[in-house]
């Protein structure tokens, strides 16, 4: 059945990878990752090919395109470099993300402000291959308004502050996530939110009815170590679905 107010989950599985990486073995599979977390019911498959390689590697995403039968997003930094990869394999979206070559993991949104012809330009290219551009923002109206003028058509609100946040804090958070995503429904945006979400902390981000996909990864990885990774992913989808009208 088509549920229009479902909420999707892409599971990020960067960090399979990490280990993997760690000691160049062949193992963890990252297609047989696919198929579980596919199974199990991930809506999307989400890689972050970063400039340095620490986990994705460029063949990773050759190879996956065709094996991922959900939709696949590529998260990646707009590099000359990253844009070509991804119109060769042309996943279904591109998310663009800012990136620092020394930052643990993605640290903040884009500053679409004064990147504005850059993005421009790396939107163009990508929508003219088909593939649909998703900004990776902070939940604040001037760069809504900054996105809306680049006619990116998805943005993925930046759940980090909110998922490190903790009591009065959090809760403030939570509001800029809500009024953010409120803000961009209506500039006709697509409303996808990210970074930092776990099974503990999902669910008030889950309940922002606008929002229509959440980019999980870290926390999912990390629970496939105790229950496996169906499971895992099974569990995050139902904390989500939860508290979802
Ligand atoms: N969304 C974006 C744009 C990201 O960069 C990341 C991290 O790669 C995620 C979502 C997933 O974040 P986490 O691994 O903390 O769940």
């Amino acid at each position: 059945m088509n549920n229009n107010n479902a909420l999707r989950l892409g599971v990020n599985l960067d960090h399979l990878v990490t280990v993997r990486q760690a000691r160049r073995t062949p193992y963890p599979e990252l297609p047989e990752a696919i198929r579980i977390a596919e199974q199990a019911g991930a809506d999307g498959i989400t890689m972050h090919l970063r400039e340095d390689r620490r986990h994705i590697q460029t063949e990773d995403i050759y190879q996956s395109r065709g094996l991922i039968t959900t939709s696949m997003n590529m998260e990646m930094a707009a590099t000359p470099e990253m844009v070509a990869i991804a119109l060769e394999v042309k996943p279904d979206y591109c998310c663009i993300v800012p990136e620092r070559r020394e930052e643990l993991t993605t640290e903040g949104g884009l500053d679409v402000i004064n990147n504005r012809a850059r993005l421009i330009e790396v939107c163009g290219q990508l929508a003219e291959a088909g593939i649909k551009v998703s900004m990776f923002i902070e939940p604040d109206q001037e760069v809504i308004d900054a996105v809306c003028q680049i006619a990116a058509p998805i943005i993925e609100l930046h759940t980090g502050t909110y998922a490190n946040a903790t009591g009065d804090e959090q809760s403030r958070e939570l509001d800029r996530v809500i009024k953010a995503a409120e803000y961009a429904h209506q500039g006709g945006l697509q409303v996808n939110a990210g970074h930092g979400l776990s099974n503990d902390n999902v669910q008030a981000i889950a309940a922002i009815g606008l929002i229509k996909e959440l980019n999980i990864g870290h926390a999912i990885i990390a629970r496939a170590l105790f229950v496996g990774l169906a499971e895992a992913v099974a569990e995050m989808k139902s904390a989500m679905t939860r508290t979802r009208k």
